[in-house]
C-alpha cells in the first residue's frame, strides 16, 4: 500500500509575520524545517493581496527547497503568469475572494471554463503537476477529469466543521468517500485537505484512495505549543 503525502501549508507563518511588518517569523526558515520535519511537500498560497506570502517568499522557498514545492494560486493571468515563470513542481488552482477569511469552498468549474482549461494544458506543459481544489461533487470531478489535471483536492471543510461542532458527520464523509471512489476509477490523484485537524485528520485518513493531505492552519497553531517537528510527526502518524 502506497503510503499516505502529508504536505504542510506554511501561509500562517507568514500571518503572524506580516501581522507586525517584521521579517520574521521567516516562512522560508519553516519551510525547511518542515522538509527536516519529515513533511512530504510545502503549500504555499500566493494570494492576490499577499496577505500572507509574498512573491519574495516564493522566490526563496522555491529555489532552497528540495521536497516539492505546491503552490497554490488563483485562475488569473497575473497568478499564471507567476507560476509559468516560477516552474514549481505541485500547482493547486484554488477558488478566491478577496473578503473571505480562507479558501471558503471549492472552485466553480463552470466558471472561466475556457481560462481554466488554457492555464491547466500550459502549466502541464511548462512541467508541473496540476491538481484542482474542489468540492466533493460528482458534477466537479467529472469537470476536472475533462479538464486534464492530474489531481483532484477534495475541500474538507464542511466535514471539519461537523466534526469540531460534534455534529453527525456521517453523510458528509459518505458524499467524500463517494467522490475519491469516482476520482480514482477516473484516473485522478485525490487529496483532501481545508481545516483538518489531529481528530478530523484521523477520521478522513480511514477512507481508501486519499493519496496527499494538505494541512495548514491547525498544524501550525500546535506547533506553537509543541514544535513545527511534533505537530507534524502527529499528523504522519494519523494520516499513514
Ligand atoms: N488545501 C488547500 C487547497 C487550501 O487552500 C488550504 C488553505 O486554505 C489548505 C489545504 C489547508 O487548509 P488549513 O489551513 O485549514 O489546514
Amino acid at each position: 500500500m502506497n503510503k499516505i503525502r502529508l504536505g504542510v501549508n506554511i501561509d500562517h507563518v507568514a500571518t503572524v509575520r506580516n501581522a507586525r511588518g517584521e521579517a520574521y517569523p521567516s516562512p522560508l526558515k519553516a519551510a525547511l524545517l518542515a522538509q527536516k520535519s519529515g513533511a512530504d511537500s510545502v503549500t504555499i498560497h500566493l494570494r492576490e493581496d499577499r496577505r500572507h506570502i509574498n512573491d519574495k517568499d516564493l522566490k526563496q522557498i522555491n529555489t532552497k527547497l528540495k521536497i516539492p514545492l505546491n503552490l497554490e494560486i488563483a485562475a488569473t493571468k497575473e497568478m499564471l503568469k507567476i507560476a509559468l515563470k516560477s516552474k514549481p513542481p505541485f500547482i493547486c488552482i484554488v477558488p478566491e475572494k478577496r473578503k473571505e477569511i480562507t479558501t471558503e469552498g471549492g472552485l466553480n468549474l463552470s466558471y472561466k471554463k475556457a481560462f481554466l482549461l488554457k492555464m491547466i494544458k500550459k502549466l502541464k506543459k511548462n512541467g508541473s503537476r496540476i491538481s484542482l481544489f474542489i468540492e466533493p461533487s460528482k458534477k466537479d470531478i467529472k469537470e476536472s477529469k475533462y479538464l486534464q489535471v492530474d489531481c483532484i483536492e477534495i475541500h474538507t471543510g464542511k466535514f471539519c466543521n461537523l466534526v469540531n461542532q460534534n455534529k453527525n458527520f456521517k453523510k458528509e464523509i459518505k458524499r467524500i468517500k463517494t467522490a475519491v471512489n469516482l476520482g480514482n476509477s477516473l484516473g485522478l490523484e485525490v487529496h483532501a485537505g481545508h481545516g483538518l485537524t489531529y481528530k478530523s485528520a484521523k477520521i478522513l485518513s480511514s477512507v481508501k484512495g486519499i493519496k496527499e493531505f494538505n494541512i495548514g492552519h491547525f498544524l501550525i497553531g500546535d506547533s506553537i505549543f509543541i514544535g513545527l517537528k511534533n505537530s507534524i510527526n502527529k499528523f504522519k502518524k494519523i494520516i499513514k
